[in-house]
């Protein structure tokens, strides 16, 4: 993919680069002094962010204003986004970002029409949408039909449903797609508010990132209306809608779940202990500030484990195991609710601000609520994940395994590996173990608190942690290692692997196994989840058969309804080439669509040559149409 250069001089991205510290600031513009010469209103700059068309130096959205109508029939979205906008006094235009939209018309509230243009479509940016501004107008509306093509949009068949009734919408705004379904600034460093009117067919139900002002709707025209308001300014990649036969179960005074009828009950129990999730979240690192917290459980296509959109984490059904042994997938998306929707990576360069920091706290919560043995495993799973993509992106030279990434020319997404999320989280427990938890943890918090809903850049967390923990101690700066974590390859001399006592069995039990112990004769009884993980993991990819049979036999590994353990007994299979699992390995790739599943498990088949080639376009063949475009172009690149 290429991406073209989207902006003028470079002197003028200095600028921008040299007023970060005062947009950090996030004081309003409009309160410095005004003068003629400087414009009243002029917004705060923000960080420079390449993959937005957006100038909010020269006019910023801050709220959008939704009226929308999806056509399940069309596979379109019609809408009206009301925009309001923050701008000097002679700012002429606006500039927003759009990807395959449709613009029917852009008018000021009065109705009187507005001169705009739309740019050259990049494939990855889209196309940038300039509004010209005549004196005084700083409300626009914008009337404007999404294409079937929608990089957010996912639109499911009945068929695809729990429910096999109704159809279903969902959106995905993050990194960059938010654009093909809402003209806006799309960049995460431009907060805006937001509020919005849904109308969906009868029998359906609207739900979003945002208050819900209406749970049960309003009558309209040609079905029911729901109304939202979100009053905490968000970057837009957080604005997420999802339409269907949703039902709601509370779990608790601020929590509860949303998903298909069918799977109400099943969700409500597996994550019953969600508010005390949000308890010991608060405890940790202060108070939560978006009012609820619920999840949406969606249909099995989702692309991702959780998405964490503010106020309604978005979930894919495959944590609901029945056991609730995936529930640090929630205490994830909770984390968020802190690190990356109060405090939020500038650009996506600073991704591993929003991951690293996520999935640290995460596995704070894991230990607080289910103990430090528990957590110990999560991050050791966590650790391995982190060698296995070191070496996937080449080895610990690789630039990729940078924190700080080089997008330049890029997808957002395709500097987004584990890195950010495990070597992020390394990184902070090594600050952790070298100033000590309390000081630690009362720096974290304090840290939210400073930067609440700002956008947050490498650099100015380094100049926070340096101002507010280190403090000068030399020693600290120094045993801490910042600048190599950061900004160079692999691991620092100072990372320390994880250890778990719990996994020190699973490993003897490993090697009983490979002694020619029969699997049956295993000391198994009680393990959790992460041990089974931790043994499949650990076992040699060149078994036999036999083996691979007495372990799928004995333990039901093809059949058991837990994700994690079926991805990681697939995963192994696959590289015997064990015939027998090619059946289970075909249904579960087809029942579901997450991307962290199906792609690892179409490039294992593929890298099986003669074996595994066939296999894998023989299924892709068949489930690419029921995947979401997100997992359907990771997987395109790699069954080809
Ligand atoms: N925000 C991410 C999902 C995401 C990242 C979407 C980048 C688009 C671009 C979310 O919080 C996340 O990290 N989800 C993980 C689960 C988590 C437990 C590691 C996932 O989906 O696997
Ligand atoms: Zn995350």
């Amino acid at each position: 993919m290429s991406i073209a250069p989207v902006r003028g001089p470079f002197g003028r991205l200095a600028a921008a680069a040299a007023l970060l510290l005062l947009a950090a600031c996030g004081q309003p513009a409009g309160k410095s002094a005004p003068s003629d010469a400087a414009p009243a209103a002029a917004p705060a700059p923000v960080a420079q962010d390449i993959h937005s068309y957006a100038r909010p130096e020269l006019a910023r959205v801050t709220h959008v204003g939704l009226d929308l109508k999806p056509d399940f029939a069309a596979r379109k979205i019609a809408g009206v986004a009301t925009l309001d906008l923050q701008a000097g006094r002679d700012a002429k235009a606006v500039v927003l970002d759009t990807k395959d939209l449709t613009i029917r018309s852009v008018t000021r509230p009065d109705g009187k029409p507005l001169k705009w243009s739309l740019g050259q479509a990049d494939a990855a940016l889209g196309a940038p949408l300039t509004v010209e501004l005549p004196a005084g107008v700083r409300r626009i509306a914008i009337a404007y039909e999404t294409s079937p093509a929608a990089g957010a949009l996912q639109w499911l068949a009945p068929e695809q449903t729990a429910g096999k009734k109704a159809p279903y919408l969902f959106t995905q705004g993050q990194s960059i797609l938010t654009r093909t379904w809402i003209p806006t600034q799309d960049s995460p460093g431009i907060r805006q508010t937001y509020s919005a009117r849904v109308t969906v067919p009868e029998g359906l139900r609207a739900v979003m990132s945002a208050e819900m002002k209406t749970p049960d709707g309003e009558p309209a025209q040609n079905g029911r209306t729901f109304r939202f308001e979100m009053k905490n300014p968000i970057p837009p990649y957080l604005i997420a809608l999802a339409v269907g036969d949703i039902g709601f179960k509370a779990i608790g005074p601020r929590t509860g779940v949303y998903t298909e009828p069918a799977m109400l009950e099943a969700a409500a129990s597996e994550f019953r202990d969600l508010e005390k999730m949000m308890a010991a979240a608060e405890k940790l690192y202060g108070p939560y500030r978006w009012g609820r917290y619920d999840l949406l459980i969606l249909p099995p296509s989702f692309p991702f484990g959780g998405m964490e959109n503010p106020r309604l984490t978005f979930a894919t059904p495959t944590i609901v195991a029945g056991d609730r042994s995936l529930v640090s997938t929630v205490a994830h998306e909770l984390a968020h609710s802190w690190s990356g929707n109060l405090v939020t990576n500038a650009t996506w360069a600073d991704f591993w601000l929003n991951e690293g920091f996520t999935t640290y706290f995460e596995n704070r919560i894991m230990e607080a609520l289910y103990g430090p043995e528990r957590a110990a495993m999560l991050r050791t799973l966590g650790w391995q994940d982190l060698q296995r993509t070191i070496a996937e992106l080449g080895g610990p030279g690789a630039p990729d395994t940078r924190l700080h990434v080089d997008l330049k020319g890029r997808d957002p997404d395709d500097g987004s590996t584990d890195i950010a999320y495990e070597k992020g989280a390394n990184l902070l427990r090594t600050i952790e173990r070298e100033a000590g938890r309390d000081r630690f943890d009362a720096w974290l918090r304090s840290y939210f608190e400073r930067n609440a809903f700002k956008p947050m850049t490498t650099e100015l967390f380094l100049a926070d942690i340096r101002a507010n923990l280190i403090k000068g101690d030399q020693g600290l700066e120094r045993r801490l290692q910042l600048e190599d974590w950061i900004y160079k390859p692999g691991l620092p001399s100072n990372a320390v692997p994880p250890k778990s006592e719990a996994f020190a069995k699973v490993d003897a039990q490993a090697k009983a196994f490979l002694a020619g112990t029969p699997a049956a004769k295993l000391t198994t009884a009680g393990w959790s989840t992460q041990e089974w993980q931790h043994f499949l993991r650990g076992l040699p990819r060149k078994l036999s058969h036999a083996q691979l049979a007495d372990l799928d036999r004995t333990f039901g590994l093809t059949g058991s309804g837990n994700g994690e353990i079926r991805f990681d007994w697939f995963e192994l299979a696959i590289a015997n080439r064990y015939d027998p699992a090619v059946p289970g390995i075909d249904r579960f790739l087809s029942g579901m669509g997450r991307r962290k599943f199906v792609e690892p498990l179409f490039k294992d088949l593929m890298a099986q040559g003669d074996w595994g080639r066939p296999i894998a376009t023989r299924i892709y063949a068949k489930t690419r149409a029921g995947y979401h475009p997100v997992t359907a172009s990771s997987v395109d690149k790699v069954v080809r």
